[in-house]
């Protein structure tokens, strides 16, 4: 019997690459996490649902316009066939709202996600409307495809996973665990490097100081990189 903090999480994911999405999440703590069981992740390629005769995924815009469509019937079916009464069904688009750390921790509470890639210029509005659950962009730039984006997606949510982390507490510290604030520099030894020390209080054993100190230069970073995040 599973413990409470342990539990297998499903991802599959829907793309014309299934080797782009998979190859960042074969490796260290991903690679890990689907060994110790915390989640077992599938890569399907859409095309082994385009029935016609030339296995067509994709198709020209009604209305016109350059580019090609992800075309609904290989969509629908291969979607049909994947969900259960469990899955949250997510488009990568960078029309979608954008991938925040805290979309990442609900997502992590699901039992079954179900990732669908678009290509060219996106998928045809009817698989939007009718089978998508979520629309996540992972920021306002254009990727060639939603496969990497995907694999970004499943990275920051697998590794807030119970048991993904050997360090519980890392995803605890870092930056927008605490909401909005960036985190301070860090430094490792040696605590003089080509002339640059690391900085006292660090080296002072006070806990205190140091918290305080981690404080003011988060805020002094946020300022500096991140000024919208103190708006
Ligand atoms: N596909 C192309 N660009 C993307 C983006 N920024 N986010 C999610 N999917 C995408």
């Amino acid at each position: 019997m599973r413990c409470d903090t342990f539990r297998a999480v499903k991802i599959d994911i829907l793309t014309l690459f299934p080797e782009i999405v998979l190859a960042p999440l074969g490796e260290s703590i991903i690679k890990r996490a689907q060994s110790a069981g915390i989640v077992e992740i599938r890569a399907h390629q859409l095309r082994d649902w385009a029935f016609d005769k030339h296995r067509k995924t994709d198709d020209t815009l009604c209305g016109g316009g350059p580019g090609m469509l992800l075309k609904p019937e290989p969509l629908f079916a291969a979607i049909e066939e994947l969900r259960g009464p469990a899955t949250k069904v997510i488009l990568m688009t960078p029309q979608g709202r954008v991938f925040k750390q805290q979309v990442a921790r609900d997502l992590s509470h699901e039992s079954h996600l179900l990732i669908v890639c678009g290509h060219y210029e996106g998928v045809d509005h009817r698989v939007v409307e009718n089978l998508i659950d979520l629309e996540l962009s992972i920021g306002d730039y254009v990727l060639t495809n939603g496969a990497i984006a995907a694999a970004v997606l499943c990275d920051a949510v697998i590794r807030l996973l119970p048991g993904a982390l050997g360090d519980e507490r890392s995803s605890v510290e870092e930056s927008f665990a605490q909401e909005n604030l960036l985190e301070a520099p860090a430094y490792t030894k040696p605590a003089e490097f080509r002339g640059m020390r690391v900085p006292e209080v660090l080296l002072s054993g006070n806990h205190a100081r140091i918290v305080e100190w981690q404080k003011q230069k988060g805020i002094e970073r946020t300022r500096q990189n991140r000024p919208d995040l103190l708006e």
